[in-house]
């Protein structure tokens, strides 16, 4: 039974390959699919594209239908993510939250057994609050998400752990750290599009620019990799794992990689006007050991393998 992905883009086209590396022909879902780019990560032949919308059920429902799909990965999100939220809330709303939900219905209507679904560390940082300290009968007990689109993964992964308690549906929910990687094509965060940008300028022999921030980054080849894993776990145990590199990146870490990969990259640290929402408040990493126990996943891309490998990927597709 094929696996259906939906949203192919910087993520969801690494999980496209690594099921085609195993011989399998993954369903990709994607109604503004960006065909070259996609090309340059998977072999186009051995997957099968269809043009459906999380904002149309009916059409995932169609799709898990003509294609007898069992498992689903569902990586579709808003435009630019954190800054895209903050620009256009009510979009990212309906597309993360009531996409995922009409994912989650189609998934038990037809009998669909697992979906794995993208969450974000965002969830590990963007919260503030808990002044209750953890005590059920007062107000503020827990953190709250501090951006729209940390408030629209919170709730996705609530929900998604109810169709699991409520529905019988095998539940995974990826918190993926800031992720970058080889794409030539528009997506990802704010983040995905400076390190790439970085990349390019430095290989251009032009002055790179790095967030001034700590960030926790994840290699878009781990992220993926921790996908399929949440798809292949015998016990999922109904959850939500962390899928990051497990250490923070100071930005000076983040020059000196770029520097030994691209000798002589002269990096400086800034945030464009706008952008510093997107940025961590959190000098500790993710705890991998959950993710280890259940998926099996470490981090095969520290910060200078990833650099290294987007730096030969960009050489070899130049944009
Ligand atoms: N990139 C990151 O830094 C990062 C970090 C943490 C979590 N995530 C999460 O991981 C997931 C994948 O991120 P990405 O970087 O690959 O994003 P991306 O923007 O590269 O890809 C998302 C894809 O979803 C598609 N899409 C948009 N609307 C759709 C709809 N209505 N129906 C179906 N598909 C639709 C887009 O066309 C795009 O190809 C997202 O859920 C994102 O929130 C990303």
């Amino acid at each position: 039974m094929p696996t259906l992905v939906i949203g192919a883009g910087l993520i969801g086209s690494q999980v496209a390959r690594i099921l085609v590396e195993r011989d399998e022909k993954p369903v990709l879902m994607d109604p503004a699919a960006q065909i070259q780019a996609i090309g340059q990560i998977v072999d186009l032949a051995k997957v099968t594209l269809i043009g459906g919308d999380v904002l149309r059920p009916l059409s995932i429902i169609d799709g898990l239908r003509t294609h007898g799909i069992d498992k689903i990965v569902h990586t579709a999100a808003n435009p630019m993510l954190t800054l895209g939220a903050q620009k256009d809330p009510y979009a990212a709303i309906n597309l993360n939250i009531m996409g995922t939900v009409n994912v989650l219905e189609a998934a038990r209507v037809t009998g669909v057994r697992r979906v794995v679904v993208s969450s974000s560390s965002v969830l590990n940082h963007y919260l503030e609050g808990g002044a209750d300290d953890g005590d059920f009968g007062k107000e503020e007990a827990f953190p709250r998400p501090t951006t729209f689109y940390a408030a629209t993964k919170q709730s996705v992964e609530s929900l998604g752990l109810n169709y699991a308690r409520w529905c019988g549906i095998e539940f995974a929910g990826l918190r993926y750290g800031a992720a970058f990687g080889p794409w030539s094509g528009s997506g990802g965060g704010g983040p995905s599009n400076i390190v790439r940008e970085a990349m390019r300028n430095a290989l251009a022999g032009q002055e790179a620019t790095v967030p001034p921030g700590p960030m926790e980054w994840v290699y878009s080849k781990d992220a993926a990799r921790g996908t399929v894993m949440a798809l292949d776990a015998q016990d999922l145990g109904n959850r939500v794992f962390n899928i990051t590199m497990g250490s923070v990146t100071t930005p000076s870490e983040m020059a000196t990689g770029i520097a030994e990969v691209v000798p002589g990259a002269k990096v400086k640290f800034d945030a464009p006007p706008g952008t510093a929402v997107a940025l961590s408040n959190r000098d500790t990493g993710a705890d991998l050991s959950r993710a280890g126990r259940y998926l099996g996943y470490t981090p095969a891309f520290k910060l200078h393998a990833a650099l290294q490998d987007l730096a030969h990927w960009m050489q070899r597709h130049p944009v």
